[in-house]
C-alpha cells in the first residue's frame, strides 16, 4: 500500500539535548519516515501537545536526544509497510499515540491508530486522544467513583483535568477542583466541578476543602501536579479513600510513609505514562477504549476544549506556554 506522492524530506522539531524549551529546534530537512513491518506513514494535520512532552524533553522519560518527539496526531494514512496494518487503507482520516508527532510525517505501528469517526471536527481528535483516553482509564478503571462521592482534581482546567470534570460529573461525583487563575476557575466549573480553589489564593487548602465537604474529605484524588499537592492529598483524603497520582507537573513529590496512609486506610494508585496506556496498549483494548471516547464526544457531548493551535515552527514558544500555566485545556500544532 503505497502513495506516490510521498516526499523524502519534511519540516519537524528535532530535540537536541534535553533541556530547556530551546532545545526542540524546527528544521525543514528531516528525512521522512520509512514504515516498517506493521507500521502506516501518517501524513499530520494535527499534533497534540501533552504535558509528559515536557517530560521527554526534560530527560525525565529516557527517550535519547536527537529524535523527534510528541505522542500523537491526527492526519491521512500515506503508505504502509509491509506486514498486517489491520483494516487500515491509503487516504483513511486517523488518530495514533506513537513516539514521533513533532513533524509533518510519522511512521506508526498500526496496533495505535484509530479512524475518526466522520462527524468528528478537524482538530478534534488529536485534541482528545491522549488526555481522553488518559482520563477515561481514570475515572472507569483506575479509580471509580459512587455517585455522591466527593472528589478532588488538581489542575482542573488543564487538558486531562476538564476530561475529568467532565467525566466524574457524568458519574454522579461532587468535584472540588483546584486552578490557578480566576479564568481557569470559571472554566473547571462550566465543565463540570461543583467547588473551584485557587491553590495561590488559597492559604488553607486543607481547611477549605474540610469546609466544603463537611468535615467528611474526599473519597477520590486525581493529581496531575505532584510535588506540590503531596501533603495537601494526604491531609484532604477521606477515611477509606483513594490517591491517584498520574503526573507530576510541579516535580516528584518526596516518598509518603505508608503509616501516614494507614492511619486513614488510604491507597495510593500510581499510573505512570506508559502504565495508563499499557491498559490501552493492545489493538483490541486500543480500540474498545477509543471507541468509548468517541462516543463520549459524538453521543454524550464532552466539550473537547482547544486552547490554540500553533504553528509547528513556534514549539518553543509552546512549550514555554505551557510549562508558564498559561493554557487551558488542550494545546494543538499544525505542520
Ligand atoms: N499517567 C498518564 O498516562 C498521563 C497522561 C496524560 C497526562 N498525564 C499527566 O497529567 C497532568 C496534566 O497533563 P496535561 O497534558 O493535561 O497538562 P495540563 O493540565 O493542560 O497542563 C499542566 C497544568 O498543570 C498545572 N500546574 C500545577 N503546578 C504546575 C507547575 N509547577 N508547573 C507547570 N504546571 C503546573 C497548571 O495549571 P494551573 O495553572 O491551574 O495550576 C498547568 O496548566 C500532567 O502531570 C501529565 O503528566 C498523565
Amino acid at each position: 500500500m503505497t502513495s506516490a506522492s510521498t516526499p523524502k524530506i519534511m519540516k519537524g522539531v528535532q530535540m537536541k539535548n534535553f533541556g530547556g524549551p530551546e532545545v526542540l529546534q524546527y528544521k525543514t530537512d528531516l528525512p521522512v519516515p520509512v514504515p516498517r513491518d506493521g507500521e502506516v506513514l501518517v501524513k499530520n494535520d494535527f499534533i497534540g501537545i501533552n504535558y509528559v512532552d515536557v517530560y521527554w524533553r526534560i530527560g525525565m522519560m529516557g527517550f535519547a536526544p536527537g529524535g523527534i518527539i510528541g505522542r500523537e496526531a491526527e492526519g491521512t494514512v500515506l503508505s504502509a509497510g509491509p506486514g498486517s496494518v489491520n483494516d487500515l487503507q491509503v487516504g483513511d482520516r486517523v488518530v495514533y499515540l506513537a513516539m514521533g508527532a513533532y513533524a509533518e510525517y510519522t511512521a506508526v505501528p498500526a496496533s495505535t491508530v484509530y479512524v475518526i469517526p466522520a462527524e468528528v471536527e478537524p482538530g478534534v481528535a488529536a485534541a482528545a486522544l491522549m488526555q481522553g483516553l488518559t482520563a477515561l482509564n481514570l475515572t472507569h478503571k483506575i479509580c471509580q467513583v459512587k455517585k455522591g462521592d466527593w472528589a478532588l482534581v488538581h489542575a482542573a482546567a488543564g487538558g486531562t483535568g476538564l476530561w475529568l470534570c467532565q467525566l466524574l460529573k457524568a458519574q454522579g461525583a461532587k468535584t472540588i477542583g483546584t486552578a490557578g487563575t480566576a479564568e481557569k476557575i470559571q472554566l473547571a466549573k462550566e465543565n463540570g466541578a461543583d467547588f473551584v480553589i485557587n491553590y495561590h489564593e488559597e492559604k488553607d487548602l486543607v481547611k477549605r476543602v474540610e469546609e466544603i465537604t463537611g468535615g467528611h474529605g474526599v473519597s477520590v484524588i486525581y493529581d496531575g501536579v505532584g510535588k506540590n499537592q503531596a501533603q495537601n492529598n494526604v491531609d484532604v483524603v477521606a477515611k477509606d479513600g483513594t490517591i491517584v497520582t498520574y503526573g507530576v507537573a510541579s516535580g516528584i513529590p518526596p516518598p509518603i510513609s505508608p503509616a501516614k496512609l494507614a492511619a486513614k486506610n488510604v491507597r495510593m494508585v500510581e499510573p505512570a505514562e506508559t502504565a495508563v496506556m499499557r491498559t490501552v496498549g493492545t489493538p483490541l483494548e486500543f480500540k474498545k477504549w477509543c471507541d468509548k471516547l468517541f462516543d463520549a464526544i459524538i453521543k454524550d457531548k464532552m466539550n473537547v476544549r482547544i486552547h490554540d493551535t500553533y504553528p509547528l515552527s513556534k514549539i518553543v514558544t509552546v512549550h514555554q506556554d505551557l510549562e508558564g500555566r498559561k493554557t487551558t485545556g488542550k494545546v494543538l500544532v499544525k505542520p
